[in-house]
């Protein structure tokens, strides 16, 4: 059977292949411009386009139905493509040279790796991307900038909310669906008389992620301000990966322990006794910072080893210094009709205490996590991506 030649997704590329060279396990590619790709006999059989579902593009071959040492019986240079001849079951293939280029992992090509996260300082406030709720509910070009930015500076304020809590969940459905936690699909965040949570409060909630107890904390927050009459009552914000950055920079043992060790986070009351293991920081494969993950109030007993204990708290106050220094933060007063949207896994948010009596203050949240985001963002950018 010979597969059908397009892989779905793969990009236009202007690059033609020159020659080709067969070793044991793998061929060499040599473009026309003279810079060579490698590819594994075992990898090319497994990403034969007939390997995917047509309807769902799912694989659907089956690895082990060949064996280790497939390799090509013949290999040619078509038009487009790379056709070969495999030494098993008289299957071909026909990999497209824009599918090759895109799908080369021989290149020194971290470049699809870099998160892409820009991180910042309290000079942000003067910058902070804005998106109207009217452009973001309607029109998709709007909600695609807004992503983009919110994407890549993990904070932005959308203006212009109707004064309704269904517009805080018509908007952020404007992504995707909403992540429920055990304070609800929604939550109010309004000063009651007996609180299951210091945010319920009047008093100041220091810098902070929510959910850290959660075996994956909430992606994106929305706080959709209502009310915000009352005296105090300011918003703060610090980019967790610009400090973890600095931090990293500067103070490589402590970034390492905050990266490598985890510590348990926990909340409970009457119903609820929820906890998990997290390291205030995560790295990904690649190096990049992609996660932050502080609340002093949820943080539960620590459990290092002993011969970690100590170093870890050294660690664990510079970090926490850190995020009280003033170079990173910034304060605003929210007015009713905006709400600001952050990466609850990268950038801390608290408030200010504020007077209970002086005035109204009520914020309706909710989350959206990042895998929909990332997916939603995605899917639009093949639309108004440039
Ligand atoms: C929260 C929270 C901030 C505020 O509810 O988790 O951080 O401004 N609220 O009340
Ligand atoms: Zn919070």
């Amino acid at each position: 059977m010979t597969a059908n030649i397009s892989h779905s997704n793969s990009r236009l590329t202007n690059r033609r292949i020159a020659s080709v060279q067969q070793e044991e396990h793998s061929l060499t590619v040599t473009w026309d411009d003279g810079s060579e790709s490698l590819y594994h006999y075992i990898w090319l059989r497994d990403n034969c386009s007939s390997a995917f579902h047509s309807d769902t593009q799912e694989r659907d071959f089956d690895l082990l139905s060949v064996s280790e040492d497939i390799h090509p019986l013949s290999v040619q240079i078509g038009e487009m493509s790379l056709d070969i001849t495999w030494s098993e079951g008289g299957h071909k293939s026909a990999f497209l040279w824009s599918w090759l280029h895109e799908y080369d992992y021989s290149r020194v090509n971290q470049v699809r790796h870099i998160s892409g996260y820009q991180s910042w300082d309290s000079s942000f406030l003067q910058s902070i991307p804005r998106a109207h709720y009217d452009a973001v509910i309607s029109d998709d070009k709007a909600l695609y900038q807004w992503m983009v930015a919110l994407d890549k500076l993990g904070l932005t304020i959308i203006e212009g909310m109707p004064d309704t809590t269904e517009s805080t969940v018509s908007l952020a459905t404007r992504i995707d669906y909403l992540r429920q936690t055990n304070f609800g699909t929604t939550f109010d965040v309004v000063s009651v008389e007996s609180p299951i949570n210091l945010a319920y409060t009047s008093i100041s909630l220091p810098l902070h992620t929510d959910l850290p107890n959660q075996e994956t904390p909430p992606g994106y927050q929305f706080l959709h301000c209502l009310a915000n009459e009352c005296e105090g009552g300011e918003s703060t914000f610090v980019d967790g990966l610009r400090v973890a950055e600095e931090l990293r920079e500067q103070c490589p043992d402590h970034f390492t322990l905050l990266s490598e060790q985890v510590i348990p986070f926990r909340y409970h009351d009457q119903e609820q006794d929820i906890r998990q293991h997290h390291s205030v920081i995560n790295v990904d494969d690649f190096g990049n910072i992609v996660e932050v993950k502080y609340n002093a109030h949820i943080a539960a007993v620590f459990d290092l080893p002993s011969d970690i204990m100590r170093d870890y708290y050294l660690a664990y106050r510079n970090l926490m210094a850190r995020f009280r220094d003033e170079r990173f933060k910034i304060e605003l007063k929210l007015q009713a009709g905006q709400m600001v949207v952050f990466d609850n896994r990268r950038v801390l948010h608290g408030r200010n205490k504020f007077e209970d009596t002086s005035g109204r203050r009520h914020l309706h949240g909710c989350y959206v996590d990042r895998s929909e985001f990332k997916s939603r963002l995605r899917v639009l950018a093949q639309q108004h991506g440039s």
